[in-house]
């Protein structure tokens, strides 16, 4: 079985959903759509710095939608409701970089979601590094602990090398503390949150309220990044905690602890990649960290750029890798907690076509 994938823009993730669809044995890259004017008519293969492979890029929205494709690939710097709308109403099934449940766009935005995906008969479903697959471990590490009580999840790394650098401005890096910022943050990031109710919803937990808290570290000297000024006294760094409460217990808390570099005020000790923990009996640890092809694992001291360059990869993959079970789900909103086991595909590297 094939399943035709239309990319919904070529940027940092989409490039390397690009390169994922192009190596999944079962998916066919048949578009692509370009917001960007100066990337229509280019062909895709060389807007992701690969060959050409004779699929180009389109601003023609109409004729993406009725070609015939199963699924697009949705991945542009920020979601458009509308635009989703419109795909799913199409009849096309979603898989996207920034979206897990849509409760926290609110609930006229989530239901035009499902009425969408309703009346097309379509799925839609998101996933990522974090938002989506790591939180999605953390839960599955709890199938062997008897009585758990809570799982604990923290995305720690160094952002300093990585490419969408400047995607952080509207969190207020760059810029001076404000209160304003917790809300901001609150608002902005409310997809990473949603994590828990797929959690929640994994393990059977009834929680009974979502707390928020944001955190923020700043620089005591003048740096840039990828261009992208952050002087003296400004933001470089935060924290935000999303705790899914069972009355007054942390039932399911995700942390992610964000930074610029080192030497920040203050400067929160990062473990370079993804720690959970269950609590429970017995008590469940683990670590991951990712490092690129021919490098080994490295430990918490040293792989902060390795994990920030391959950023772009492990946020892509998770939402490739679960295309077929997207396309052969029932039509709505669906999560890790009501799909198959959504695995890689392996090729055997005789038989690559990239
Ligand atoms: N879940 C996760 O783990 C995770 C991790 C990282 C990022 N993300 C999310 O993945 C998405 C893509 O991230 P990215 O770093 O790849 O983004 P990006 O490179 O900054 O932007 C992606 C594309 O969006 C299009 N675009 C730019 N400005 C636009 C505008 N004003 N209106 C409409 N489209 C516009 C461009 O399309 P063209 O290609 O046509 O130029 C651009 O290439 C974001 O929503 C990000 O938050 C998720």
């Amino acid at each position: 079985m094939s399943y035709k994938v239309i990319q919904w823009t070529t940027g940092h993730v989409g490039r390397e959903a690009v390169k994922g669809i192009l190596a999944h044995p079962e998916l066919q890259l048949v578009g692509a759509y370009a917001w960007s004017k100066e990337k229509v008519g280019k062909d895709v293969g060389e807007l992701c710095g690969l060959d050409p492979i004779g699929v180009k890029a389109t601003d023609d929205v109409d004729a993406l939608l009725s070609m015939g494709a199963d699924c697009v690939c949705y991945a542009p710097g920020w979601p458009n409701i509308d635009e989703m709308v419109r795909i799913l109403e199409a009849g096309l099934n979603m898989v996207c970089s920034y979206f897990i449940t849509g409760t926290s766009w609110g609930e006229e935005a989530r239901g035009r979601l499902a009425k969408a995906a309703e009346k097309g008969r379509a799925s839609l479903f998101g996933s990522g590094i974090f938002p989506g697959f790591a939180p999605f471990i953390a839960a599955l590490m709890a199938a062997v602990s008897r009585d758990f009580r809570c799982v604990r999840f923290l995305e720690s790394v160094d952002l300093s090398p990585y490419a969408a650098f400047a995607n952080f401005a509207r969190l207020g890096w760059g810029q001076p503390p404000d209160p304003k910022w917790s809300e901001v943050n609150q608002v902005a990031l409310g997809t990473y949150g949603e994590g828990i109710e797929v959690i929640a919803d994994m393990l059977g937990i009834a929680i009974t309220e979502k707390r928020f808290k944001y955190e923020y570290a700043t620089t005591p000297n003048d740096r840039a990044f990828f261009g992208f000024p952050v002087p003296a006294g400004t933001i470089a760094g935060q924290r935000c905690t999303w705790s899914g409460m069972v009355d007054e217990s942390p039932a399911v808390v995700l942390d992610v602890v964000w930074k610029a570099g080192s030497n920040l005020q203050p400067d929160w000790p990062l473990m370079h990649g993804y720690v959970m923990e269950v609590e429970g009996n017995p008590n469940v640890h683990t670590r991951v960290t990712f490092s690129p092809p021919g490098m080994k694992t490295r430990g918490p001291s040293g792989a902060g750029a390795e994990v920030a360059d391959l950023a772009n990869i492990i946020t892509a993959m998770p939402v490739i890798s679960a295309i077929p079970a997207v396309c052969d789900a029932a039509p709505g909103i669906r999560t890790y907690a009501d799909l198959p086991l959504i695995t890689g595909r392996y090729v055997h590297a005789a038989k690559k076509r990239t």
